[in-house]
């Protein structure tokens, strides 16, 4: 009998984000092998250390403290390393300092002769997904930012929590810039299957524009909230780069919304943006091209536009 082959992932950058993504994939069983680079390689070591010593408690998977080398026979490849945002910054201040460590960090895995799937979760996520894709010369599917799976995710929480309703069984997307541009699509949310404005009227009669707006504010503003009280967000981050990658490696066909390259969807073209895409082995298979009223489309064609703008320089 044929074994199945090995599954590598590597993490690059093993600060807040990187290290509970080392945590939550070896809690889940996601994949057979886990290499960890940093730049502080004694912290990597002694994260290492500290995983291996949850294994008896966990599932089996190979730790540990590596080298770009390791990249060779790699998956994937996840980059959490760079600057990160301090209070009252936006992910765009980072631009310059982050596109610069990129630079470095890309070309030493593609030296390694790294030949699979980058996931960017750095951030500004959008433009260093761009700027990740330029520097390999990898196809565009195989590149993917994590774009606004987060944001995503705290919009269904948030709905959960207002109408008292599993999370799970709340449909709703937030497209655009992993930022202050994001959009949420009002227009296409669901609870189970009912359309957002059917199911408030029928089932929250009190419920009103006024409170979901609201709810769009917190999710759009959360990290400042969150960096304000604690310095960094991490936890959920970590578990959607988990999912993400479980989504790839077991090819999955699950739909994110993921930061990727846009070549006339949504009337965009050569912009990283979060949209919702499948996301398999092949990494993105297919971009989805939902109906967005015309004020979404609006707030898409905005947001793209303010990536575009910061992407310059990295054209250049
Ligand atoms: C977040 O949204 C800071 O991008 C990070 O939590």
């Amino acid at each position: 009998m044929a074994l199945t082959k090995t599954s590598r992932v590597v993490i690059i950058g093993t600060g807040a984000v990187g290290s509970s993504y080392a945590f939550s994939m070896i809690n889940q069983n996601i994949t057979d092998e886990m290499v960890l680079i940093d730049l502080q390689k004694e912290k990597t070591e002694g994260d290492a250390m500290d995983l291996n010593h949850g294994l008896p408690f966990g599932s089996p998977t190979k730790i540990w403290a590596g080298e770009y080398s390791d990249c060779k026979d790699a998956d994937i490849v996840v980059i959490t390393a760079g600057a990160a945002q301090q209070p009252g910054e936006s992910r765009l201040d980072l631009v310059e300092k982050n596109t610069k460590i990129f630079q470095g960090i890309v070309g030493s895995v593609m030296d390694s002769g790294f030949d699979g799937i980058f996931i960017v979760a750095t951030n500004p996520v959008d433009v260093l997904a761009y700027a990740t894709w330029k520097f390999s010369g990898l196809p565009q599917e195989r590149v993917i930012g994590s774009g606004t799976i987060l944001d995503t995710a705290r919009f269904r929480f948030l709905l959960g929590e207002y109408f008292d309703i599993d999370v799970r069984n709340i449909h709703a997307y937030i497209m655009g810039e992993h930022g202050d541009t994001e959009l949420p699509v009002w227009s296409q949310t669901r609870i189970g299957l009912e359309p957002l404005e059917r199911y408030m009227s029928k089932y929250k009669p009190e419920g009103s524009k006024e409170d979901l707006d609201e709810i769009f504010v917190n999710v759009r503003d959360a990290a400042y909230h969150i960096i304000e009280r604690k310095g960094a967000t991490h936890y959920a981050i970590a578990m959607g780069l988990a999912r993400l990658t479980k989504a790839i490696l077991r090819n999955e066909k699950s739909i994110m919304t993921v930061s990727t390259l846009m070549e006339g969807e949504y009337g965009l073209d050569d912009v990283y943006i979060g949209v919702p895409a499948v996301v398999s082995e092949k990494g993105v298979e297919k971009v989805i091209e939902i109906d967005l009223n015309e004020q979404e489309m609006k707030q898409l064609q905005h947001s793209s536009a303010t990536l575009k703008e910061v992407l310059q320089p990295v054209k250049d």
